[in-house]
């Protein structure tokens, strides 16, 4: 069994279909142990809790300091006992310390074809009005192992969506999630408690299941 913590700050609509692909079954020996956001308002957390998953705030607005806060953040995925952490939408900085305590066993979703349009200050409709005004044909979504750096860990899996003359950011953006994240990122999470994405000199392999052997 994978124990996996999702870490949000929105609306939830990737951890819901995280959700939905453990209850389908197509997502199997994967237990969603918490979900923990920085934002109490956050609907990811009514998700959750509909789900009867554990809903955790841990919000940097209660802690007199960045550091005390990082150390909260920690120790809540700690104590939830997981695996594997899952970045769902999280706006806020991973602590290096997490990094270090969960090498490659952080993913998370990002809503471009890394490296375009990734790293600081590319997250939520900012992305999709960068693509829109470089006039891209084609964008899409990324999973990927957080490291130490923003948007750089190794890839695990991309889906590209096709670009409309007639997007604006808000159509792109759902076009995204609908076609590609809510696809790719169950996907990831299925793939690595089947455990078959190895990391390789930076790079990610993906085994052949058992059974197309
Ligand atoms: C998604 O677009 C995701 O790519 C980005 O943040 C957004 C989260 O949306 N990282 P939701 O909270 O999962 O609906």
């Amino acid at each position: 069994m994978t124990n996996i913590a999702v870490l949000v700050s929105g609306g939830g609509t990737n951890l819901q279909a995280i959700i939905d692909s453990v209850a389908d079954g197509s997502i199997r020996n994967v237990r969603i142990c918490a979900v923990i956001s920085n934002n109490k308002h956050a609907f990811a957390l009514e998700r959750a809790r509909k789900a009867g998953i554990e809903a955790l705030c841990v919000s940097p607005k209660d802690f007199a300091s960045r550091e005390d806060f990082n150390e909260a953040l920690l120790g809540s995925v700690r104590e939830a006992g997981a695996d594997l952490v899952v970045l769902a939408g999280f706006l806020c900085v991973i602590p290096p310390r997490m990094v270090e305590e969960y090498p490659n066993r952080i993913i998370n979703i990002h809503p471009s074809l890394i490296p375009s349009f990734c790293g600081t200050g590319y997250y939520g409709q900012k992305v999709h009005e960068a693509a829109l005004a470089r006039g891209v044909r084609v964008s899409g979504a990324t999973v990927h192992f957080v490291d130490q750096g923003t948007d750089t860990g190794p890839i695990i899996l991309q889906k590209a969506v096709e670009v409309r003359e007639d997007d604006t950011p808000k159509s792109l953006q759902l076009r995204i999630m609908q076609e590609a994240e809510w696809k790719i990122l169950p996907e990831a999470i299925r793939l690595i408690a089947d455990g078959r994405v190895k990391v390789d000199g930076g790079k990610v392999k993906i085994l052949q299941a058992e059974a197309e052997k």
